[in-house]
This record gives C-alpha cells, sequence and structure tokens, in this order.
C-alpha cells in the first residue's frame, strides 16, 4: 500500500498565512513590524534566487524586508561592519547571511557576529548551544519545519524511534536535538555507520539529510514509518536536469507510512520558518508572547 504523500506547499502556505495573520495583528496592537536583513556576499546564481523568494515572501508576510548585496571581492572587516549595523538596527528583528561566502571569508566568525537574538538561521554558537541543552534558542529553519510537519503528522513524537541520516551543524545535528527535545529515541547516523539499512529499517521516523541522491531505498524503510526526505538533489535523467531527493522516492513511498516528495516538500517549509523565526525574534525582543504552533 502506498503511503500517504505529506504536502510540504501545503504546510508551508499554512505557516506563512499563520505567520502573516501574527504579524497584523502586531502592526494593529504594538504598532510593530518585524524585520529582516537578508546579507548576500557575491552573485552565486542559486544564492541569488533563494534571496530573491525570501524578499518576496517576507514582503507578502507584511514584514519588512532589507536587502544587502555586496560584491565577491567585499573585505570581511567591510561585512563584520554591517553585520554590527544591522546588530544596531531596532527596525531589523532577523539577520540572515546567505551561505556559502566566498572562501575569503570565515564563515564562523561571521555568523557568530550576528546578536544571537537576531540570528534567525540559528546557526551562531551560543543558539546551538541553548538548543542542546534545552533552552530557548533560536532553531534552524529546515530542522524546524521538519519538526513541525512531524508533529502535525503525528501529534506525540514521544518515544518514537527516529534516526537521522546526515550530520551536518544545519540539519542532521540540530533535527537530532529537536527530535530528543520530543521525547523520540535519536540516533545520528554518517557514512562511517555500520550496516546503515538495518538501522534505517528500525525507525520509526526516518529523516534522510546526507545530500547523496536517492540513497534511501524502501528496503531500507520500516513499513509504516515517517520519511522526511531533507535532499535537493540535481541530477542528470534522459538529457534533462531534475531534483531528486535522498530517499528513492518510488520504492520508499511504497513501504512508508507517510513521505515528503523532493521538490514539495520540506523546500517550502525552510522559508515558511523563517519568517516565523523573524516574528519570533520580534516578539522576543520586544516582550511579546510568541506565536504558537510556530517555534520548537
Ligand atoms: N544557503 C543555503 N541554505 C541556507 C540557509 O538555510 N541559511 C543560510 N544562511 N544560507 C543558506
Amino acid at each position: 500500500m502506498a503511503g500517504q504523500v505529506i504536502d510540504g506547499k501545503a504546510f508551508a502556505a499554512d505557516v506563512r498565512a499563520r505567520v502573516a495573520a501574527h504579524v497584523a495583528r502586531l502592526a494593529e496592537e504594538q504598532g510593530l513590524v518585524p524585520g529582516l536583513a537578508v546579507v548576500l556576499v557575491g552573485e552565486d546564481p542559486a544564492s541569488q534566487v533563494y534571496v530573491r523568494n525570501k524578499g518576496v515572501q517576507t514582503l507578502e508576510a507584511g514584514m519588512r524586508s532589507f536587502e544587502h548585496k555586496l560584491p565577491a571581492d567585499t573585505p570581511e572587516a567591510d561585512l563584520l561592519a554591517l553585520i554590527a549595523r544591522l546588530n544596531a538596527d531596532a527596525q531589523v528583528h532577523g539577520i540572515l547571511v546567505q551561505l556559502p561566502l566566498p572562501a575569503h571569508m570565515n564563515a564562523d566568525l561571521v555568523i557568530n557576529a550576528i546578536d544571537p537574538a537576531k540570528d534567525v538561521d540559528g546557526f551562531h554558537i551560543s543558539n546551538v548551544g541553548l538548543l542542546g541543552t534545552g533552552q530557548k534558542a533560536m532553531v534552524p529553519c529546515t530542522p524546524l519545519g521538519c519538526l513541525m510537519m512531524l508533529r502535525a503528522y503525528h501529534g506525540s513524537l514521544s518515544g518514537l524511534n527516529a534516526v537521522v541520516v546526515g550530520r551536518s551543524n544545519i540539519v542532521g545535528k540540530p533535527m537530532a536535538q529537536l527530535l530528543l527535545g520530543d521525547s523520540c529515541t535519536v540516533t545520528i547516523a554518517h557514512s562511517r555507520t555500520k550496516d546503515l539499512a538495518a538501522l534505517c529499517r528500525s525507525a520509526d521516523i526516518l529523516v534522510a539529510a546526507v545530500g547523496r541522491p536517492e540513497m534511501i531505498t524502501g528496503d531500507m524503510v520500516k513499513p509504516g514509518a515517517t520519511v522526511i526526505d531533507v535532499g535537493i538533489n540535481r541530477v542528470e535523467r534522459d538529457g534533462k536536469t531534475r531534483l531528486v531527493g535522498d530517499v528513492d522516492f518510488a520504492s520508499a513511498a511504497a513501504v512508508a507510512g507517510a513521505i515528503t516528495p523532493v521538490p514539495g516538500g520540506v523546500g517550502p517549509m525552510t522559508i515558511a520558518c523563517l519568517l516565523a523565526n523573524t516574528l519570533t525574534a520580534c516578539c522576543r525582543a520586544h516582550g511579546l508572547p510568541e506565536p504558537e504552533g510556530l517555534t520548537a
């Protein structure tokens, strides 16, 4: 029996609508408009598309959008000076520096220069530590989006076996922390994991975030499991470029209870959660109640 396909586009539209409704209330009741600053260094085409989409969706949610585009050869000191200005700007509640940065920049140094309260990516070392110790943090957008979909689909995640394949700082590790926070039993698998297939088959929740096209196949999925595919891989097929996930959708969907497709699964949730994080940062900065259902 084929599993239910989790519609990330519909989920993301719902998150954006809830953010927009909360933003409208903030404007009406507090005269407050959340603002997101996005910084892009260089001309990477994929990054330009992401940044444009972020700007459009920020405005659609009723927030202020500030875009800063710097040439690829910008000295690191100039980027740090811009971040310092954004940190001090009361109209800016969220700051995102688009990655990857040019090779002459130290990404850790740059990310850690952002005020942690405005770090809507959740990449600052303070937020990493807060999440790791179960304290209130800014949470990375992609794992937050995955968690929201899992909660909506399952209700409680308590006691479920979760396997996260991939140990990146952006997805794998924070995803594992969030699942642990919701009382899953969590295992992180990676390239050195022994008998990955057997481990994956033990998972009630299987999150694939490795960046290897279609490496998780149906024989690695427990019947009825929920499969979250974070991968976005470009492959050449029949002379065409296609987007595929880290999961072989056809074989996994035949076994899973529910599965996210690529495209149209996790992807749309990332920007929706960026908007949610910007709203959360604004509410926290002003000592107002946080939006319900839009945080970890
Ligand atoms: N580049 C690709 N995805 C992301 C993201 O989520 N945040 C940042 N800052 N850069 C990215």
